[in-house]
């Protein structure tokens, strides 16, 4: 794209488009989004014609990576055939997709699909709730959640969320929603090491549920591996633990697979790789890779066979979007899954994602900033502290700068941002399971480059 003709999108782009997470008065002040205009494999490209490795894929999702032909062909063609019905009758391509999925979550088959991850976990609290009515205990409202969890951005999702800085400004939201502890090793919240602690941490479930009173609780959701709120892999026997913790006291287990679900951690989804077995799964990024908007809510038998009753009963669940399971989403994610079972794409993001934690920690576990790498498949995070010691985060702008440093080297990163204040000091890693190693070797250095430049940069400062 010829330069007059960049400058002109930007300019509009400026005028007219209102970006996530970022403060304008930048863009006002001279700084310009990248325009991207095409990719492929783990690569982006500008509409200047600069090339990018987006260790992001794109937010967390694309996990086939960039210009995937088989999956343009199938939503094509789905256009052809039908382009839209809603699924209050059905369609091939919902039903292909609803028992595509069933056969990985044999326990939770019955799908409510939907567009986004807020949403899917919507549908999850608000099933729960009516499901808990519909057994003649109106009392069970109250969903658990962690601190730093992210579940997404709607009003409800949002009220799970245990990000102070994502929520604030918002408030009063849905009320019902109470957060406990994370099982946030590096820094225990009881100051407590593993494995002496016993798992205080999910044992804070139970502590909050015997306050509540179980009566009052519908359901806790959790993340498997804490994704944005800083990639908190949780120790062995974690998950096990807090399952047991809801099938003691009767709350159902929802969990957040948006992020983890197709490939990200190394296994299709966490659930079975954790063995664990929760009432209702959600997922959505890589779903479809993000090459169409389509999420899922995943029930059991149990869960499902609770709206069961009379035309006239209102037992039905009561929850309707325009365009859940489009039938171009679900072509579409057919065919994602297609290619990630096809190309191994859940192994490889097991090896690739081995060889990036263990590069990472070669290269920078000696630097005084680093306070911590950890991470599971391609899901992978720096903790960045200003003394190893006190591990005093490192502030919001040093992490800014590092984010440019990288993307000046041609490497688009991500990092914590609203989580808490000044409590954002991850970088954090989510590529295309599609990466190579020549990519694995690149994405190492820059980070590693870009590390130690802000740091000696703000040393010499100091
Ligand atoms: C774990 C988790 N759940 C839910 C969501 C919300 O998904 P969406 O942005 O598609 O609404 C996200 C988004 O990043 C997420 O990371």
């Amino acid at each position: 794209m010829a330069e007059d003709a960049l400058a002109m999108l930007q300019q509009k782009d400026l005028q007219h488009v209102w970006h996530p997470l970022t403060q304008h008065q930048a863009y006002r002040e001279g700084a310009r989004p990248l325009v991207i205009t095409g990719g492929q494999g783990a690569f982006v490209y500008t509409a200047d014609g600069q090339a990018f490795l987006d260790a992001a894929a794109g937010l967390w999702c694309v996990n086939v990576g960039y210009g995937r032909q088989e999956l343009a062909d199938a939503g094509a063609k789905q256009l052809r055939e039908l382009a839209y019905y809603p699924l209050t009758h059905s369609h091939p391509r919902a039903i292909e997709l609803a028992e595509r999925l069933a056969s990985y979550l044999p326990r939770t088959p019955h799908i409510y699909f939907s567009n986004s991850g807020s949403e899917a976990n919507e549908v999850a609290f608000k099933a729960v709730r009516q499901y808990w009515k519909q057994q003649g205990k109106p009392g069970k409202i109250k969903i658990l959640s962690r601190f730093r969890g992210y579940h997404g951005t709607t009003m409800g999702a949002l009220a799970a969320t245990g990000q102070p800085g994502r929520r604030q400004g918002y408030e009063p939201l849905t009320p019902g929603f109470i957060q406990v502890a994370q099982p946030y090793c590096y820094r225990c919240p009881f100051h407590l090491e593993y494995p002496s602690c016993h798992m205080q941490c999910a044992d804070d479930f139970e502590r909050r549920i015997e306050i509540e009173g179980a009566d009052t609780v519908a359901a806790i959701i959790i993340e498997p591996v804490t994704a944005g709120g800083g990639v908190i892999v949780p120790p062995v026997g974690y998950l096990k633990r807090v399952e047991e913790i809801a099938r003691q006291y009767d709350v159902k287990l929802i969990i957040d697979e948006v992020v983890t679900g197709f490939g990200r951690l190394g296994a299709m989804f966490a659930t079975s790789f954790f063995d664990i077995h929760p009432d209702i799964v959600t997922m959505a990024k890589g779903l479809a890779s993000g090459y169409m908007p389509i999420s899922a809510t995943a029930f059991s038998d149990e869960l499902f066979e609770g709206f069961l009753g009379g035309p006239d009963s209102q037992r039905h669940l009561r929850h309707v979007n325009t365009f859940g399971g489009h039938p171009v989403a679900a072509a579409v994610a057919l065919a994602n899954i297609d290619v990630i079972e096809s190309e191994n794409l859940v192994e490889r993001s097991q090896t690739s994602g081995q060889k990036l934690l263990k590069g990472l920690q070669d290269a920078l576990m000696d630097q005084p900033n680093v306070g911590d790498i950890r991470g599971m498949g391609l899901l992978v995070g720096i903790e960045l502290v200003k003394d190893r010691l006190t591990k005093e985060p490192v502030p919001n702008a040093v992490m800014r700068s590092i984010a440019k440093a990288a993307l000046a080297q041609g490497v688009i990163i991500g990092k914590a941002s609203d989580v808490e204040h000044e409590r954002n000091n991850m970088l954090m890693f989510a590529p295309p399971l599609v990466m190579t190693d020549a990519d694995i070797s690149q994405l190492i250095n820059v980070v590693w480059g870009s590390v130690v430049e802000v740091m000696e940069r703000e040393v010499a400062k100091a």
